[in-house]
């Protein structure tokens, strides 16, 4: 772990020596050297670009960049001093949004992730960032926000990082008791049996094959106050609705997974930790607004009591849903959730994170999330908010024109197309929980399979991304 320490120096004059002070050029990002001056001091040049070029996107890769050369370097400690660097893209969006975004990123940037490895790597360890500048009262608290919200999404890369074994239903329950213990947000888990009683079908016939039942965690935090009955009534306080697929292992079920693309399905919890990690950050940062978290867990496994394909299953909402496919297992509990949320808490708005589909990867490749909701200012507030916090969201539609595919023989709906078409699948999975999202709530679905792990140009370790936590504090944030 790094630490990560806002110092009141200026500038990089009265550092100590133990620090190598990082200087920009605006040579291109491939240049740096690694210079030891006179006095013993060491300097790390690094190649920024052109101040007039640089983009908030640029931006970010930079603050991470410079300490993946830390590391590569094996610098023990660095000062860094940048300044708003005088370039346009980055003063327009002014001073706390960039320290706020320096910090996210220096955090991100540090996160390892060490639970199975016996040794250390052999190599120095980066142990100190020491952000120096002039900073105000606002851009200091904007920036120590930030090492929040850094936090919250570096701890959901742990969890979803922590292989299946060791992050079944329950031990997810227990990992969001551990994440939002000391805050004031608070925790109820439904158990198997008061899932049995919810009628929360779904969500059971998915985790019906593996020896640790599902999981129904909720996460409430009422920044705003809770609504007195009188306010519920009135339809005052009303929360934000965060809902997380928490497949904690999906073989595919009988239908099973070829054996190249299973290995990593202990990341399709994703959207749960991502849940898990967003709430702990808005309850630290004291969010004046009211949000609950859902998250169904369960393990799509295989067993003699597993779920077929052509079981048919009755929901929470009561429509009955023919199982075509068992790795179609995410928009199941997804569907329940989004029931169990909106028949309980009758939220304002409604998100909901999930790694549903391959096919949102075929569409957009690995650098966004697709986003699909009817609601074209949600869709065009998320996009926006993307942007501003790194986790970048595309439009994908959702049409009526789509469900007719879902229509089943036997059943109300199945949960995919009765022809087994794989065009659309993204959209297939989004019109899918479309039936089970009320018509007065807002409400998107945001498919984050595309950043389930990192890529090599994010400068981020591999594997779990931690999105999109930034997007949904953001989003809470600024929420009416
Ligand atoms: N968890 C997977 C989707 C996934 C695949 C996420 C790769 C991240 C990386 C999901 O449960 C799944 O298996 N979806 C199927 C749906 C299909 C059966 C309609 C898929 O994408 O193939
Ligand atoms: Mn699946
Ligand atoms: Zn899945």
């Amino acid at each position: 772990m790094t630490k990560i320490t806002l110092s009141n120096k200026k500038d990089y004059s009265t550092v100590p020596a133990k620090y190598c002070r990082i200087i920009l050029t605006e040579d291109k990002p491939s240049w740096h050297r690694l210079v030891e001056c006179a006095d013993g001091t060491l300097e790390y040049r690094m190649g920024a670009g052109k101040r007039q070029k640089m983009t908030v996107r640029s931006y970010r890769t930079l603050v991470r960049s410079i300490v993946q050369a830390a590391k590569g370097h094996q610098l023990e400690n660095i000062a860094l001093h940048l300044g708003m660097m005088d370039c346009p893209a980055l003063e327009a969006k002014g001073g706390e949004w960039f320290y706020r975004t320096l910090a996210e990123n220096l955090q991100l940037a540090q996160y390892e992730f060490t639970k199975y490895k016996t040794k250390g790597k052999g190599t120095k360890e980066l142990k100190e960032v020491l952000v120096c500048g002039e900073l105000s009262a606002a851009e200091k608290r904007s920036f120590a926000d930030g090492l929040i919200v850094g936090e919250g999404a570096n701890l959901t890369r742990d969890i979803a990082n922590t292989s299946g074994e060791d992050m079944t239903p329950s031990k997810l329950a227990k990992a969001a008791k551990d994440a939002l213990k000391g805050t004031k947000a608070t925790v109820k888990i439904l158990s198997p049996a008061e899932i049995k009683k919810a009628k929360m079908g779904l969500l059971e016939v998915v985790g019906k094959g593996a020896s640790d039942k599902p999981q129904f965690i909720i996460i409430e935090w009422w920044g705003a106050g809770k609504p007195t009955a009188t306010e519920k009534k009135a339809g005052k306080k009303k929360p934000i609705a965060l809902v997380g697929k928490g497949i904690t292992y999906d073989t595919g079920g009988l239908n099973v997974k070829p054996s190249g693309a299973m290995h990593e399905m202990h990341m399709d919890m994703s959207g749960g930790a991502a849940m898990i990690g967003a709430m702990r950050a808005i309850a630290k940062l004291g969010l004046k607004k009211n949000v609950v978290a859902f998250i169904p867990a369960a393990e799509n496994s295989i067993s003699a009591d597993s779920m077929r394909a052509g079981d048919i299953a009755t929901s929470m909402s009561g429509q009955t849903v023919e199982i075509l496919h068992t790795d179609a297992e995410g928009r199941l509990v997804l569907a329940d959730a989004m029931t169990y949320a909106q028949m309980h808490y009758s939220p304002s708005v409604m998100l909901d994170a999930a790694t549903l589909t391959g096919a949102s990867l075929v569409a957009l490749g690995q650098h966004t999330s697709a986003i699909l909701t009817k609601d074209k200012n949600l869709q065009d507030k998320l996009v926006e908010l993307g942007e501003d916090s790194g986790d970048l969201v595309w439009p994908l539609p959702l049409w009526d024109e789509y469900k007719s595919s879902l229509k089943s023989t036997r059943a109300d709906i199945s949960n995919i197309a009765t022809n087994f078409s794989r065009f659309g699948g993204c959209i297939e999975g989004g019109t899918f929980l479309s039936f089970f999202a009320s018509k007065n709530t807002p409400w998107a679905h945001i498919d984050i399979a595309p950043r389930m792990e990192s890529i090599p140009s994010d400068k981020l370790a591999k594997g779990a991304a931690g999105e999109p936590v930034r997007l949904l504090v953001k989003f809470v944030e600024q929420h009416g």
